[in-house]
């Protein structure tokens, strides 16, 4: 059965119903891991989170967007907290700009350091779960995946459409339905409109069930990804339109206490202010309304 063309808000079940990735015993607990990151405070919560409580062991734990291994180590101390033995594997170029490294790395007390290569920072940061972790170094559709279930999938690395819907189709196809989450990190960012709109399409095999702050929203998987499913949900040649109507059904479906509305109305205006752009660093934001 398929859900309707728009439907009615969606309710959240349990576990997820009660953020108990907002607890403060957790807060403590992820607090404690010292590995930079990108990820706002509630978003390194919900990762440790998932892969402690979560997660099970049935499958693989993936962060794919791994930078200097911030978002992995969340991943790699819950998995080890609940000691399920899931691997967890780290993806990315682990290569960084001068900007970054400052804005980051710098930033967070790491001492100045030459060239690109933060490879084998990230692996210094991740020593602690050496055992558990495997690195895989490169563009992420070039690397694939090497097979088995994904129990939680991460992912930050879907800044171009083209390579979102690469990644789609190499990773979906092996989440475990009723089990496996797709944390979708960057979908709230106005940078990238295709990241709802991919899920509006897969809305019959993803549901959303989770909302961290600053911009994640998590899925859990309900159906099989079909061959099927993928072409459906394929993006990098939808028009903006098509973009904008896949965005605003979903927007009407999150559930209502999220109060994302305006969120995804910055990403529309996005849209509409870079038309045909599906590169997010070449977004430019929305001028502010009445401007
Ligand atoms: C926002 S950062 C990830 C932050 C990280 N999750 C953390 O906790 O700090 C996005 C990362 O995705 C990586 N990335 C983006 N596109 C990629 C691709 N096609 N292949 C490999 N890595 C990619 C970048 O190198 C960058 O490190």
């Amino acid at each position: 059965m398929t859900t309707p063309a728009t439907g009615p808000r969606l309710s959240v079940p349990a576990p997820f119903r009660d953020a108990p990735w907002q607890a403060d015993a957790l807060r403590a607990a992820e607090a404690e891991i010292a590995v930079p990151t990108m990820l706002a405070p509630e978003e390194r919560q919900f990762y440790y989170w998932a892969a402690r409580d979560w997660a099970r062991g049935e499958g693989a734990l993936v962060d794919l967007g791994a930078f200097a291994g911030g978002s992995t180590a969340r991943l790699a101390a819950g998995a080890a907290a609940a000691g399920h033995g899931a691997v967890i594997h780290a993806y990315d170029r682990f290569t960084a700009k001068e900007q970054t490294k400052a804005n980051v790395l710098y930033a967070a007390g790491v001492p100045p350091f030459e060239g690109r290569d933060i490879l084998p920072l990230a692996q210094e940061f991740l020593a602690p779960w050496a055992a558990q972790t495997r690195f895989h170094v490169g563009h992420i559709p070039d690397l694939g995946w090497p097979g088995g279930r994904i129990e939680l999938l991460a992912v930050d690395a879907a800044k171009i459409a083209t390579t979102t819907d690469l990644i789609a189709a190499a990773f979906l196809p092996h989440l475990i339905p009723g089990r496996s989450l797709v944390i979708q990190q960057d979908f709230l960012h106005w940078s990238q409109p295709w990241l709802p709109a991919q899920m509006w399409r897969l809305r019959d095999h993803l549901r959303p069930v989770a909302f961290a702050r600053r911009d994640t929203v998590a899925f859990l998987c309900t159906a099989p990804i079909t061959p099927e499913a993928l072409e459906g949900a394929r993006i990098a040649e939808a028009t903006d339109m098509e973009l904008i109507e896949d965005i605003r059904a979903i927007r009407e479906t999150l559930p209502e206490d999220w109060d994302l509305t305006r969120r995804l109305r910055r990403t529309i205006a996005a849209l509409r202010a870079n038309p045909g752009e599906r590169i997010a660093w070449k977004m430019r934001p929305a001028p502010p309304p009445g401007s």
